[in-house]
C-alpha cells in the first residue's frame, strides 16, 4: 500500500493509472474508521482495478464552534485498517496545500445545501463539495463511494457531479449499524455508556416509523409525530429535526411513497448523530 501525502505525486499516480487504462475506485473519508468506512473500501477493492482511500479531517466542513479540533484521529490504525482491506493508495494531504492562505473558491449547491443538516451546519455542504470535488480533480476516480448514512451529503454530490459535467459515477452503498441498531459514526466515540442507550433511539424510532407504514400508515404528520415521540422519551436526547422528505430535492411530503427519505439528526449530549431510512 502506498501512501501519497502531495498533490502533484497523487496526481502523477492517478495520471499514470489512467494511462495503463486501469479502473480507480475512490473512497473519501476524514479517517476514525469504522466498518461502514470499510464496506466503502471493500466495495471498492471488489469492482475497481486500483482503490484510492483518502483520509483527510476538512476544516472547510466544520464551523468554528465544531468540533474539529477534537476529532478523533488515529492515523496508524486507519493506515493498517486500509491495509487489510488491500487499498492500493491511501491520499492524506497536508491542510495546507489543500487549504493554502491564498485559497478562495468554494462549490456551492443551492437550496439541497439549505435543507435538513444545512440548517444547523450552514457551512457544512460547502466544505464537503469543496473538498470532494478537488478530490475528484486529484485522483480523477471511475467511481466514488459513499454511505447513505449521509444521506444528503450523498443527494448533493451526485447534484454536484451532474450540474458541473464530472466522469464520475457515485455509489452510495448502504448504512453499516452495529448489532444494536446504532448507525456506525467516528461520532459515536463521544457517546457515554448512558448516552449510548439515548442514541439507540435514532434507529429505534426509524424501525418504528417502518413498521408504522408496513402497517399501512402513509400520513408523514403521524409518522413524524411518533418518531419525534420515541426520541423524546430519552430526556438525554434533543431533537435537531425529523424529516420525511422527497429523496431527490429533499422537499417535504405530506404522504409518504416508496422511495421516501426519512432523515433525522439528534443531539445526545454535545454529540450531534443522525440515522435515515429510505421506504
Ligand atoms: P466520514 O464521516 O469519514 O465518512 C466517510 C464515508 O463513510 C461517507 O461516505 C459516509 O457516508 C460513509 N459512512 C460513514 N458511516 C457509515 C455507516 N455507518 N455506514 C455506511 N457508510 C458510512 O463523510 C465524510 O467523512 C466527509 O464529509 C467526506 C465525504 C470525506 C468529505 O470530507
Amino acid at each position: 500500500m502506498k501512501i501519497i501525502k502531495t498533490i502533484e505525486e497523487m496526481k502523477e499516480r492517478s495520471g499514470r493509472l489512467k494511462r495503463e487504462r486501469k479502473s480507480i475506485g475512490l473512497a473519501p473519508t476524514m479517517g476514525a474508521l469504522h466498518e461502514g468506512h470499510l464496506s466503502l473500501v471493500r466495495k471498492s477493492v471488489q469492482s475497481m482495478d486500483k482503490t484510492v482511500a483518502s483520509l483527510f479531517v476538512n476544516p472547510a466542513q466544520f464551523a468554528p464552534n465544531e468540533d474539529f479540533d477534537s476529532y478523533p484521529r488515529d492515523y496508524d490504525r486507519d493506515l493498517d485498517m486500509f491495509m487489510r482491506e488491500g487499498v492500493d493508495i491511501v491520499f492524506m494531504p497536508e491542510r495546507n496545500t489543500v487549504y493554502p492562505a491564498e485559497y478562495k473558491t468554494y462549490v456551492e449547491v443551492h437550496d439541497l445545501q439549505e435543507k435538513l443538516c444545512g440548517l444547523t451546519r450552514p457551512i457544512f455542504f460547502r466544505g464537503v463539495c469543496t473538498v470532494v470535488l478537488k478530490l475528484f480533480n486529484i485522483i480523477n476516480p471511475d467511481t466514488a463511494f459513499f454511505g447513505q448514512k449521509d444521506a444528503q451529503q450523498g443527494i448533493i454530490i451526485k447534484r454536484m457531479v451532474k450540474d458541473l459535467n464530472l466522469d464520475v459515477r457515485i455509489k452510495i452503498l448502504p448504512i453499516v449499524r452495529d448489532k444494536d441498531g446504532l448507525a456506525l459514526s467516528s461520532r459515536n466515540a463521544y457517546l457515554k455508556n448512558t448516552q449510548r442507550q439515548a442514541a439507540l433511539s435514532l434507529s429505534r424510532s426509524l424501525r418504528e416509523a417502518k413498521i408504522m407504514v408496513e402497517k399501512g400508515e402513509i400520513r408523514t404528520e403521524i409518522i413524524t409525530a411518533q418518531i419525534k415521540d420515541i426520541i423524546e422519551y430519552c430526556p438525554e436526547a434533543k431533537i435537531d429535526y425529523v424529516k420525511i422528505v422527497d429523496a431527490e430535492n429533499l422537499d417535504p411530503l405530506d404522504i409518504v411513497r416508496a422511495g421516501t427519505l426519512i432523515a433525522l439528526a439528534v443531539y445526545v449530549g454535545k454529540t450531534r448523530l443522525i440515522d435515515n431510512i429510505i421506504l
